[in-house]
């Protein structure tokens, strides 16, 4: 639990300093991708809504509440004048939101008609009651939309009364870069568990009426529909997280739009169909889609995406694994295309995957031997090849990666392991039940393994199987590289599960 606040305070200055700084960071890439992984630590681990941080309230001052600077005409201050030209709360018809006292003088009720007085000089202003024009703005949109929600057992929508929008349980303000005003820069009502009145609750005219919104955490709730349009206008927005609802429809282009998102998670709801090219240009740390309906063919640029995390699990992709995935050689840490239906033989290019430290292809129909460029995968420590079609010898020098500490092979057709996968085997690192592998334990029967290698089996790039696209000395007595830390626990793999931690 103390680890959970220490990261939710990071998200919060994290995402603060997104703010603060106007953004100006993406050239300090490294800084960058540890901030965002620590992020993601805490969005797939325990994200559980963040508490307001001390960098939090240390950032920006709040400006005092008059927000349009007074005109200047020095004068003394004015007799009792017109209302003041701020607006009463909307009529809700039920039910009535309580008014707390406001922080300032009340506004008199507005009196109908206002005496048509000379205004020899405009008033200054009152203070806003709401503490600011935005606030007001967003005020507006939870109350309209507090009316849709029928169940709320964790109570979010019950604090959203009052004009202290800032109190309202889910919700971070900070002061909006453009306006230099306090506004609500995040929502994050992970488990809120909200579900609307008739099976409905829209994201129309909730996510995308907060407009100075830079995350929206919306995990484990009963929204309904689809993404809304206008999310593209979020100008500041950077999390987008609508994972274990009931959203429907094709993948939702209009978050395509939205340029400045980092982190998309829009797994465990009903998207279907195919999954855009376009979505591969987005400058996102984080894609998550998994357990979804999409399918067709993952789109061949995938490896355009500068991407740290993709989880494609669990839906039902067809076709092979794009070639281009090399090119995500710098930025790709963890892959999961676990249980699709992907087809074909392994591209050797996944071999320049020299940062990723988790690939996994289990549970799908992939077949062909295992390309020996899988040796150049310098960091990899899940790899996980179980319950597909694939055949052969497995390469020695995969089993001498120093990183690797989970290999698994079961249910296939592997036929030969030399000594040093067997040192795996023994350190019960690599799981080979289920193939056919002379010797060891726990193997297909002679008739399936004769059935299977009935049929003449090749992959169309066979002479790319044996292509080791990098430099290594082999050999048992291999230096390790340096600075081998234990490599922390894999992030993606959290994401199977619907709800947050
Ligand atoms: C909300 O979703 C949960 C989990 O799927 C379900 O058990 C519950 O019945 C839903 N509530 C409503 C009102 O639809
Ligand atoms: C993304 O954020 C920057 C500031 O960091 C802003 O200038 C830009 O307009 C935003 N992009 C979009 C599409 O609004
Ligand atoms: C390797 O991963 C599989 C599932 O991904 C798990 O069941 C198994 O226990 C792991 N083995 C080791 C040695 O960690």
């Amino acid at each position: 639990m103390a680890t959970f606040s220490f990261f939710a305070s990071l998200l919060i200055s994290i995402f603060l300093v997104h703010l603060c700084l106007y953004h100006e960071v993406e050239s300090a890439d490294d800084q960058l991708i540890s901030t965002h992984r620590e992020a993601l630590e805490i969005i797939i681990g325990g994200g559980s809504p963040p508490t307001p941080s001390p960098e939090f309230e240390n950032c920006p001052p709040p400006p005092p509440p008059p927000c349009p600077p007074p005109p200047s005409p020095p004068l003394p201050p004015p007799p009792p004048s017109p209302p003041p030209p701020i607006p009463p709360p909307p009529p809700n018809p039920s039910p009535p939101p309580p008014k707390p006292p406001p922080k300032s003088p009340p506004s008199p009720p507005p009196k109908s008609p206002p005496p048509p007085k000379p205004r020899p000089q405009p008033t200054p202003p009152a203070p806003n009651p709401f503490g600011s024009p935005r606030l007001e703005l967003a005020y507006h949109v939870f109350q309209n939309f507090r009316l849709l929600i029928q169940d709320d057992p964790n109570n979010f929508a019950k604090s959203w009364r009052g004009t202290d929008v800032c109190k309202y349980k889910g919700v971070v303000c900070a002061i909006h870069p453009d306006f230099k005003q306090n506004a609500v820069a995040g929502l994050d009502i992970n488990g809120a568990l909200f579900s609307g009145h008739n099976a409905k609750l829209p994201l129309d005219g909730f996510l995308d009426k907060l407009e100075d919104l830079a995350f929206f955490h919306a995990n484990s709730n009963n929204f309904t529909g689809s993404v809304p349009k206008d999310v593209s206008k979020l100008k500041f927005f950077y999390e987008l997280d609508l994972s274990n609802n009931k959203l429907i429809g094709g993948f939702p282009n209009e978050v395509l739009a939205a340029t400045n998102l980092t982190f998309l998670d829009l797994r465990f709801n009903s998207f279907a169909g195919s999954v855009t090219p376009e979505v591969f240009k987005l400058d996102v740390d984080v894609l998550f889609l998994n357990n979804n309906n999409f399918n067709q063919k993952i789109p061949d640029n995938l490896g355009s995406s500068p991407a740290h995390y993709f989880t494609f699990a669990n839906n039902k992709f067809t076709g092979p694994i794009p070639r281009s995935i090399g090119q995500a050689s710098k930025t790709l840490f963890e892959v999961l295309f676990l249980g699709n239906s992907l087809t074909g033989c392994l591209p050797y290019e996944i071999g320049y995957l020299n940062q990723a430290t988790v690939f996994d292809v289990s549970s799908n129909y992939l077949t062909g031997p295992i390309p020996h460029s899988f040796s150049c995968l310098a960091k990899i420590d899940y790899l996980n090849l179980a319950s597909n079609s694939f055949y052969g010898p497995v390469p020695e020098q995969v089993c001498t990666l120093s990183n690797l500490r989970n290999l698994t092979l079961a249910y296939n057709y592997f036929t030969e392991v030399g000594p040093e996968c067997r040192k795996l085997i023994k350190k019960k690192f690599l799981d080979v039940r289920q193939n056919c592998i002379l010797g060891e334990p726990n193997q297909k029967t002679k008739a399936q393994c004769a059935a299977f290698f009935s049929k003449p089996r090749k992959c169309p790039n066979e002479k790319e199987m044996t292509y080791v696209p990098c430099k290594r000395h082999w050999g048992s007595n291999e230096k390790k590289p340096e600075h081998q830390k234990q490599a922390s626990a894999p992030l993606s793999y959290g994401s199977l599960v619907p709800h947050r931690l």
